[in-house]
């Protein structure tokens, strides 16, 4: 099966997606992405939620969004059709347009759009993950979603080198600010859940958001609250969460066992409502 790419209004096979040398992504990270997860009933999970977050990561760069959301999502049906993918992830990224290196460009440049297609099996159990902690050395604006990777990408080399499977950031006070591709949570000594509060130090994740909901209805109490390596390490459990993974425990940090060194109770209970959430969806949202 050949695989299918989305490039500038046109559908592609991958071995003839191209863009310009001189496309600002590619001099400068001049611009940003957005990955959704798409479930087995052909729906885009919380694309909305997506959406403004891309709407948000754009009007921060003074870029324009393309196309409405309806065309938007329009087009990614498509290319999960065209790539015969049931259940995956699909890659958007938008930059700010090809023109001559320049560091500053101000007359605005018609944006370039490119998607891309992961097919992927969610899995209902999920793997049991060990992180280790690195300096955060990102920008300041970890709210807008970024093309420039390198600071994530650094954290978890560093960190899979050593055997993890993701990175936890921590900041010049000690606290975790995330991971270097997914948010981080503990379920505190007092049984709280407790993650890092919306600010320009973190990426508000779609699936964090939708925890947060689904925490409530379960009556768990959450505090959005920043915490320390060492407040991880006497934690009752730690998960992380994206729209690639979902929620996934974590059962060490930096080589020491989180508490019994198993999935807890919380994630359990938050990782399968979760995926529950996530597998019976039906539509990409109401109209
Ligand atoms: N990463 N924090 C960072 C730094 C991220 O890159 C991501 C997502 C998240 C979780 O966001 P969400 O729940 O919306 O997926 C948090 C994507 C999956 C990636 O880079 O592949």
């Amino acid at each position: 099966m050949s695989r299918i790419a989305y490039v500038n209004g046109s559908f592609v096979p991958y071995n003839e997606a191209y863009i310009s040398m001189n496309d600002r992504g590619y001099h400068f990270a001049d611009g940003v992405y957005e990955v959704f997860s798409y479930n087995w009933k052909g729906v885009f999970v919380d694309a909305i939620p997506h959406f403004d977050r891309l709407r948000h990561s754009l009007e921060a760069l003074d870029i324009a969004f393309p196309l409405s959301n309806k065309s938007l999502l329009i087009v990614m049906h498509e290319l999960m059709r065209r790539n015969r993918c049931r259940e995956g992830y699909l890659y958007l990224q938008i930059t700010r347009g090809v023109a001559p290196r320049d560091h500053v460009v101000l007359d605005p440049l018609h944006p370039v759009l490119t998607l891309f297609v992961r097919p992927h099996v969610f899995k209902e159990t999920p793997p049991l993950l060990k992180v280790f902690t690195t300096p955060d050395i990102r920008w300041k604006r970890n709210d807008i979603k970024s093309i420039s990777l390198l600071g994530a990408i650094m954290g978890k080399y560093q960190s899979a080198r050593q055997g993890g499977d993701e990175a936890w950031l921590y900041n010049d006070q000690g606290f975790i600010t995330e991971g270097s591709a997914t948010n981080a949570w503990i379920v505190n000594n007092q049984g709280i859940i407790q993650t890092h509060p919306v600010t320009p130090a973190i990426l508000n994740g779609i699936v964090r958001q939708r925890l947060l909901k689904i925490a409530e209805t379960l009556s768990l109490p959450v505090e959005e609250k920043a915490f320390t390596i060492e407040e991880a390490l006497k934690a009752q459990e730690a998960f992380l969460t994206s729209s690639t993974k979902g929620v996934h425990p974590i059962i060490s940090i930096d080589g020491h066992p989180v508490a019994s060194g198993m999935m807890g109770p919380i994630t359990d209970k938050l990782q399968r409502a979760y995926w529950h959430f996530q597998h019976t969806l039906t539509k990409d949202y109401d109209e």
